[in-house]
């Protein structure tokens, strides 16, 4: 992610974090590990998910086979690296997290490969960002549990087949839109992980806060989850947030009033939008007239990358209907105006007119 989206300089120039962005930080990093549910059991939301994987998984151990091979599509921050822990734990398999960005050439991906074990499941994050000749190299391997290589150069070269263990693959995407048709069609079982409810945002902060030992009304739970953009590693950082201010300005309790006034103090307003969010839908709204307008536009007027408001910030601004994306660019809709304190907009005319 880029520095200017990841951090937002106060008025001093002091670089903050962003509070609301689904990016992991390497607190969140730290932390999550003590926060994440271990088994389906424990994982809250995403019923469609949680109900067929259960499913899959009973009928893949019974058959003492490996789980077919899982794509998990959805915005950061939403659990897809919870999700592949959980499945290493219910398959009592290992778990070989790695990076797309990390596997630079065909070796890399091969040494990975050929050290699994039997049943061990690989998670692949970012796995649209794998380069297009070592996303072939995946190919044999998932659909035959093969690894076909070159060795040698120019016409001494042949190629070789090495058996793979039986192995399953977990691959993460924020991005649907940049898989191929030949990767994605690999995958056995598809999910979209959901922005989650305000009522399991809840469940998972009163789970968070007393794993953490904070004590934290309902009230002041609700008030967080509003406030989270459906997103769990964003409440679970809140809510070490608004425990410092808890602390300092009360007993230690997150009542409803201290969650306010600290959220009111770190700019994230009553949906969860912050000062990134209002700057994106008040450029579309003062500088072309609620839109249409496209994204890249968007991006350049205030100097943000293009990557960060398709993947971090749209989603939740189209999911709380703020925003719409149509086939001629981004538009407002009038109850963003109405969020932000403007006259409603008279629509009719800049939709004919653009
Ligand atoms: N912590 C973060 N995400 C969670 C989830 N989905 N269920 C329980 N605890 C969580």
């Amino acid at each position: 992610m880029s520095q200017s989206m990841s951090e937002l300089s106060n008025a001093a120039g002091v670089e903050l974090p962003r509070e609301v962005s689904g990016v992991a930080t390497p607190e969140d990093e730290v932390v999550e590990t003590s926060l994440r549910p271990r088994s389906l059991g424990e994982y809250i939301g995403q019923p469609k998910i949680t109900t067929n994987l259960k499913i899959f998984l009973r009928a893949a151990k019974a058959r003492r086979e490996a789980l077919d091979h899982v794509l998990f599509f959805g915005p950061p921050g939403l659990g897809k690296t919870t999700l592949s822990q959980i499945i290493a734990h219910e398959m009592d398999a290992p778990l070989k997290p790695v990076s797309a960005p990390a596997i630079e050439r065909g070796g890399d991906l091969a040494a990975v490969l050929t050290n699994l074990q039997e049943g061990e499941v690989l998670f692949i994050d970012e796995i649209h960002r794998l380069k297009p000749q070592i996303e072939e190299v995946l190919y044999s391997a998932m659909e035959d549990y093969q690894l076909d290589i070159m060795i040698g150069q120019g016409t001494a070269a042949r190629s070789i087949k090495l058996d793979l263990p039986k192995f399953t693959l977990v691959g993460a995407t924020t991005r649907a839109g940049l898989i191929t048709a030949p990767l994605r069609g690999r995958f056995g079982i598809v999910f979209h992980l959901d922005f989650y409810s305000r009522k399991d945002l809840e469940i998972i902060i009163h789970r968070s806060a007393e794993i953490l030992g904070v004590e934290i009304e309902a009230s002041g739970a609700s008030e967080l989850a509003r406030r989270a953009r459906g997103t769990p590693r964003i409440a679970n950082r809140l809510l070490r947030r608004v425990r410092d201010y808890a602390e300092v300005l009360n007993d230690g309790r997150i009542t409803q009033a201290v969650a306010r006034r600290a959220l009111d103090e770190m700019e994230v307003d009553r949906f969860g939008l912050d000062e990134v969010d209002r700057k994106v839908l008040t450029t579309i709204i003062e500088k072309f007239d609620g839109g249409p307008v496209g994204v890249g536009t968007i991006a350049a007027s205030i100097s943000e990358e293009r990557e960060s408001i398709e993947e971090i910030i749209e989603p939740y601004l189209i999911q709380i209907g703020f925003l719409n994306r149509t086939p001629r660019g981004r538009v407002c809709t009038p109850a963003a105006y109405k969020h932000l304190g403007f006259p409603s907009p008279r629509r009719g005319t800049s939709l004919l007119a653009s």
